[in-house]
Formats: structure tokens, sequence, C-alpha cells
């Protein structure tokens, strides 16, 4: 069993929605940490652009401020880095001296990856040759995040890491292009390696607007929960505290080097159950129907037992457990939109609501390292 305590762990695309949970977590355990990332991807730049519409861009700017309040109170460092760029990528990681590098950088939106392969090929393959190159030489466990679409449609009810990997589309290809390069990179330079593949997440911060935030907001801003389908399709929706707990029990088990685990909670559900569980929350929200997009694969259950047998890992958070967690949290943040004022380039506070010096600091974090 590996210690984390003082472990030297860098997470480069770590100001993401999983980056910055996980690196908030390994900290917690004493490990070294520290972040890179380029904060332009589904993250402070892209929604402080004029470019961005959403319309939700204030409170989306307000929870990404609050990922790098958070960072920088656990005494992260963030290093805000393009990891496109080779030789200052290896300039920074050299500075670093990882022991553990894992691997988040992507764009990583299957529907932005096909408008624009050309930018996710960057992000997500550019990035990677960069990060494993700096590796080779040395770095104890490389870890690269894969994805549950690399199986495309499920064949069956519930895959393992064995069954078939037929992705549909740009995402899903780029991602298994990643594990095989690291594969490669592994026989050829004996890089110890672990490929973890996620899927359907939710929890704290994230940005992304997959099916669990898009149903909440939904409710809470008194519109219709529009379901893709009929309802019946389903998926392993995973709570990113159980993706973190695994990640964790991957570092610290020495025999997850040159494996490749499904890291989800383990029992896919449908969309209808999803829905079902907001209108608990939200009595009056009603449901409607549209036409499933035909690059969205059929899926289902990635089995954990590999993950179960091999490193422990157990995961904690059912949909009754961690979506309704996760529908508090939303309602505590969300905001009356008629008190929201925009503050500064990354900022979202109430009116009435002073900054402090300490908030006022994010929006220079764009430009230096934190
Ligand atoms: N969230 C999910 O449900 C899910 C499921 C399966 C796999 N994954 C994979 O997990 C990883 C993390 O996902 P996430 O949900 O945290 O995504 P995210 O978009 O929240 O985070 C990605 C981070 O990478 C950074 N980044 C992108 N390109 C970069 C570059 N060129 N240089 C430096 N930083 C860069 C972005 O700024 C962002 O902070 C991705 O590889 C994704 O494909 C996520």
């Amino acid at each position: 069993m590996i210690s984390l305590k003082d472990y030297r762990i860098v997470l480069v695309g770590g100001a993401g929605f999983i980056g910055h949970n996980l690196a908030l977590a390994l900290k917690e355990r004493g490990a070294q940490v520290e972040v890179v990332d380029g904060l332009d991807v589904n993250n402070l730049l892209t929604f402080s652009s004029s470019d961005c519409h959403s319309g939700n861009r204030e409170l989306y700017r307000g929870m990404l401020n609050d990922r790098l309040d958070l960072l920088r109170e656990n005494g992260i460092p963030l290093h805000i880095q393009d990891a496109r760029d080779y030789h200052m990528m290896n300039a920074v990681l050299n500075q670093i001296k990882p022991q553990v590098v894992i691997h988040l950088a992507a764009v990583a939106h299957a529907a932005l990856s096909n408008k624009d392969p050309h930018s996710t090929f960057g992000h997500s393959l550019r990035t990677l040759e960069n990060v494993l190159d700096y590796s080779r030489s040395g770095v104890e466990h490389f870890i690269y995040f894969s994805s549950s679409m690399i199986y495309g449609d499920f064949k069956s009810a519930e895959v393992t890491e064995q069954s078939p990997c037929e992705p549909l589309g740009i995402y899903g290809v780029l991602k298994l292009a990643g594990e095989k390069i690291v594969k490669a990179y592994s026989q050829v330079f004996d890089l110890p390696f672990t490929i973890i593949r996620p899927s359907a997440l939710y929890g704290e911060r994230c940005v992304s607007r997959r099916v669990a935030q898009v149903f909440v907001e939904s409710a809470l801003e008194g519109n219709s929960i529009s379901i893709n389908g009929d309802g019946s399709d389903r998926l392993d929706f995973t709570y990113v505290h159980d993706l973190v707990n695994g990640v964790i029990k991957v570092i610290e088990n020495e025999n997850s080097k040159g494996e490749i685990f499904n890291i989800t909670y383990g029992q896919s559900r449908s969309l209808e159950d999803m829905a079902e569980l907001i209108r608990e929350h939200f009595p009056e929200a009603r449901i409607s129907y549209s036409t499933k997009d035909k690059l969205v694969p059929d899926r289902g259950t990635l089995s954990v037992e590999k993950a179960r047998k091999l490193i422990d890992y157990e995961p904690q958070y059912p949909l009754e457990k961690g979506f309704v967690e996760y529908i508090k949290w939303y309602k505590s943040i969300w905001p009356n939109k008629a008190d929201v004022v925009p503050v500064g380039i990354g900022e979202y506070r109430k009116s009435g609501q002073a900054v402090s010096p300490k908030q006022s600091k994010t929006a220079e974090q764009t430009t230096g390292t934190a």
C-alpha cells in the first residue's frame, strides 16, 4: 500500500470539475498536490468571454471562482498553463517533479467534440502526448482519464473492461486513441500506468450541463424536464465523490498498475428514474420528451467488479443518496436571478454582497500562477 503522505501528485486539467474535487481530496490525505490548467476549456475564460451566451453564465463563473478559492485556501498551487505547449509544459513539470501524473485535460463533452474535432484533438491528444513525453523518464505512475464512451453502444446491459470498444463520434474515438497511446508509452518506455473509465458524473461545481445538472436547473427554473428519447435509456450515474475515492484507491494500490478500471457507481438507472427523483423534490415539475441524437450510444452498467477485487473499491452513493445531496446543494446556491449582478471578470455575487479583498483577487489568477 502506497502512502499518500507527501506524495508529489500533479493534475493536468486539475481545475476542471473532476480535477478540483480530486485535488482537494488528495490534499486532505496529505499529498503534495499541484494543478496545471489553462482555464480556457469549459472553465473561467470560456464563461468570461463575450462569446459566451449561456443563460447561467454568472452562476457558473461563481462556481468556477469557488473552485479556485478552494484550491488556494487549501494550499494547492495552480499553474495556469496551456498543456498543448510542449516546451512550457516540460518547464512546469520539471519544476514540480511529480511522482504521479493524472491526465484529465480534454474537451470533456461529446457534442462539443463533434462540433469542433480540431480543437478537441489539440486539447485531448496533443496535451496527452506532451505530458506522456515528460512522464516517460521517471514518473512512478501515470493515470489517464478515459470514458465509458469508448464502448459505443453497449451490446449487453453490463460491460466489463474486456468488452469490445466501438465508439461513436469524435469524443469516444479520441478517448480510445488516448488509451492506446498511453499503453504504447508503457510498452516502449516502461511507464507504469492506469486507465480509468468513468461515466455520467454529477456533483458540486460542475458547469458541464450534463443530464443531471440540466434536469435540476430546469426544475429550479420552473421549466419542464426534457428527456431525450422515451426515458428508458440507462446510464451509470456516478457521484463525483465515488470516483474520487476510486482514484485514491488506484494511487494507493500498487496492483492497479498496468490495468484498466471502470470506476462508476456500478449500476445503471433510467432517465425516467432520475426525473422521478427530481419530482420528489419539485412536485410541480413537468416532464417532456424529445428525439434522441443518433450519436448518443445506448449504454447501461459498467461493471466495477474488477476494481472491487483488485483495489478494494466500494462505491457509496446510489442515486437516492448522491443525487439527492446534489439537488440540495443546487438549491442552496441557486440565486434569485433578480438579485444577481456581475462583478469583474470572473465573479458572481448577489447584489448588496460585498466583494471581499480575497474574492477580488480571483480575476488576477487568470493571468498568473497562483
Ligand atoms: N465528467 C464526466 O462525466 C466524465 C465522464 C467520463 C470521462 N471524463 C473525463 O474526465 C476528464 C475530466 O473531466 P471533467 O468533467 O472534469 O471536465 P472539465 O471540462 O470540467 O475539466 C477539464 C479541464 O481541462 C482543462 N484543459 C483542457 N484543455 C487544456 C489544455 N490545453 N491545457 C490545460 N488545461 C486544459 C480545462 O481548462 C478544464 O479545467 C476528461 O478527460 C473527461 O473526458 C469525464
